[in-house]
């Protein structure tokens, strides 16, 4: 087996979902429903499309509605069993089903590199996938097989990068880049978070999928507090991006697919939308009424 294969996938899921109050006080936003599955659904069956069954959450407060979510409930599938209702019974058990989920407490939310710290012990010494729980890739297009070959074909650590708009450069991690990108892919050298407009020098954004070497848990332990007081990811992959030796180098794949930030407001509703229209259940009423709502607003 390659040096770079990899296997595991992480997923940080305790931030406080600040931009989503009051629906986040009691209930994680990665818990929000996008039709009839919670987001988190979504990102667990991505990593395991991509062949990650080993899935770590680092979660927060109130973790338990996202660890019911991938328990059983006896009582309910009996009750489903003796109505002979498959259909939704096959749903129920879906997610149980999907993943070996493992958890651990990020304790205090000291930011996205301190929850991926929290990884260090259940990873080890490999590399591993580190998806974002809020950010939904659509099924449809393909990234995060991407990632995985490159990263085993290179050994570097690798981020996913879009193209966005300089006016929406500040909401993002933002990469200095070195040549052409070449097949989707660019090397980057440098990495700024949540630059100002002027100040950015790229229009390239880090979005939610990394594929890391476990050197980067080093590299994170020494990581100062940056930013908002919180230990950056970004910061760490700098170090990575500057000194190849140690740490292998950063890679990007530049995705052109559809991705929603299930975090932000906006966001949500046009993944709910560009979802549902497709839904072979309730697309063809969605497209309908869609379309008479466009003539009233
Ligand atoms: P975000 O910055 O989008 O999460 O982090 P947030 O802080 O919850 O969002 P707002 O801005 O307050 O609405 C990206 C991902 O990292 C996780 C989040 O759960 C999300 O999946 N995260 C962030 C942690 O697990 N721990 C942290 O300390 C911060």
């Amino acid at each position: 087996m390659s040096r770079f294969k990899v296997t595991k996938a992480v997923i940080p899921v305790a931030g406080l979902g600040t931009r989503f109050l009051p629906a986040t006080k009691a209930m994680p936003k990665e818990m929000l429903p996008l039709i009839d599955k919670p987001v988190i659904q979504y990102v667990v069956e991505e990593a395991v499309a991509a062949g990650l069954e080993d899935v770590l959450m680092v979660t927060g407060r109130n973790k338990n509605a996202l660890e019911n979510h991938f328990d059983r409930v006896a009582e309910l599938e009996m009750n489903l069993e003796q109505k002979g209702d498959t259909d939704r019974l096959q749903k129920v058990m879906a997610s149980t089903e999907l993943a070996n989920i493992h958890y651990v407490r990020q304790g205090d939310p000291r930011g996205l590199g301190h929850a991926v710290l929290r990884a260090k012990h259940h990873i080890a010494d490999h590399s591993f996938a580190l998806l974002l729980g809020d950010d939904v890739m659509d099924a449809r297009d393909v990234l995060l097989t991407k990632m995985l070959a490159l990263h085993e074909s290179t050994g570097e650590n690798i981020v996913a990068l879009m193209e966005v708009d300089p006016d929406q450069i500040h909401l993002y991690g933002c990469v200095v880049t070195e040549g052409e990108v070449v097949d989707g892919v660019v090397r980057v050298t440098g990495l700024i978070e949540k630059p100002k407009k002027e100040e950015a020098p790229s229009n390239l954004a880090v979005i939610g999928r990394y594929v890391l070497r476990p050197e980067i848990f080093d590299i994170l332990e020494e990581v100062k507090p940056g930013r908002g007081n919180e230990i950056q990811l970004t910061d760490a992959l700098m170090i990575a991006a500057q000194n190849r030796d140690r740490a292998g180098g950063v890679l990007g794949v530049v995705f052109d697919g559809r991705r929603y930030d299930t975090g932000d407001k906006l966001d949500f509703i046009k993944a709910t939308l560009r979802l549902g229209v497709d839904r072979e259940d309730i697309g063809q009423d969605l497209r309908d009424w869609l379309k008479d709502f466009n003539k009233e607003i």
